[in-house]
């Protein structure tokens, strides 16, 4: 058997965590003959939530879960940690932006970057789902530099899900056939998803959606505001759609890309597309299964791509700017 891989997850008791810890525990991201170790944080608080989801994962029996630890304690939840999901944080409610949430979860990441740089393996990736990721990716990977900057990540995938299956659906085609699609920027409203470069059964997607209108007017917006959709008609925020979109983020990086498509992660910026360095930003990005991600490079943007992509980014520098306290120079 392969050696365990150490899986921390942050917000263990929380509703996206809920969905997320069976299945990183079933075998389903780092393969049938790989033993996972989970070490779940919670607030003092929500122990005695988290300790029941211990016997029910004990009550599962994965041949590929070999130990679970439930802590209040980062130190403990982040000891030699190879992947980090940080998902605890508040989530939004009705009438809510999530960058009203910044200044009420920022200040987890702080703690947690510092802790996670102190004791997680020399080999961990960070993916921050708890919004507003991006700021809150940013904070934490500022707190833990000790951390190479490429292995901070925040969660635009369950975006480029819903986009993808928006294209798919009013292509009426299965969702295997959109490919290229790219998040661009902020996992918020001011979001860009990628139509002008997505393709559709190998063509672009704006020849089999010939509907541009439809594709800026429609498409855009609604890819934007799903999040706020679910939470207006659920009155909760999204929760297993969250979970699978950081499963696939972890799949895609354990499993590589498939050749000719790409998928869609935020990351620390080093100049790419013009992005000032060290935001947190929305890329197309590839990866050969080695854990690292590679953002693609030389897509062009027609004008209004440009005019979308200025406005997510001028979003985040805002959002850096309203952090700055919790970002250490
Ligand atoms: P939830 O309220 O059900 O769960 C959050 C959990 O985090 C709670 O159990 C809480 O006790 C815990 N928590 C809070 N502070 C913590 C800390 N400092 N350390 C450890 N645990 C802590 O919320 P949820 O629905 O699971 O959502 C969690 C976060 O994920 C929210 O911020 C939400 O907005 C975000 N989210 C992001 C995406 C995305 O696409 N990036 C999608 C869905 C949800
Ligand atoms: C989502 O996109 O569903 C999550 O980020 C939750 C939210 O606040 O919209």
């Amino acid at each position: 058997m392969a050696q365990a891989v150490r899986v921390a997850v942050t917000g263990a008791a929380g509703r996206v965590a809920n969905s997320l810890i069976v299945r990183i525990a079933s075998g389903e991201v780092f393969g049938p003959d790989v033993p996972v170790i989970l070490q779940l944080l919670e607030l003092p608080v929500a122990m005695k939530t988290l300790e029941g989801i211990l016997y029910e994962l004990q009550d599962c029996a994965f041949p590929t879960l070999q130990d679970v630890i439930i802590t209040d304690d980062a130190n403990r939840a982040f000891e030699g940690c190879n992947w980090a999901i940080l998902v605890g944080a508040a989530p939004r409610g009705p009438g809510e932006q999530r960058s009203d949430l910044i200044r009420k979860n920022g200040p987890i990441f702080v703690e947690q970057g510092r802790v996670l740089a102190r004791r997680a393996a020399s080999d961990v990736r960070i993916l921050v789902v708890g919004n507003p990721c991006n700021t809150n990716c940013l904070i934490a990977w500022r707190n833990g530099r000790d951390i190479p900057a490429e292995r901070w990540h925040a969660m635009t995938r369950l975006d480029h899900n819903r986009a993808v299956y928006a294209l798919a659906a009013k292509a009426n085609v299965p969702v295997t056939a959109v490919t290229c699609m790219t998040i661009w920027g902020n996992h918020s409203n001011t979001q860009y998803p990628d139509f002008t470069n997505a393709r559709i059964n190998g063509r672009p997607a704006t020849e089999v959606i010939t509907d541009r209108q439809w594709l800026e007017t429609v498409f855009v917006p609604q890819c934007q505001e799903r999040g706020k959709f679910i939470i207006d008609t659920t009155k909760v925020s999204s929760s297993f759609s969250a979970a699978n979109g950081a499963i696939d983020h972890i799949k895609s990086l354990v499993r590589g890309t498939p050749s000719g498509d790409w998928t869609s992660a935020a990351l620390v910026s080093r100049g790419e597309y013009g992005v000032p360095e060290g935001i947190v930003f929305g890329y197309p990005v590839t990866s050969r299964g080695d854990g690292c991600w590679q953002i693609v490079e030389g897509l062009k943007l027609d004008e209004f791509g440009q005019q979308k992509f200025q406005i997510t980014l001028q979003e985040l520098i805002k959002e850096r700017d309203v952090v700055q306290d919790l970002l250490p120079s």
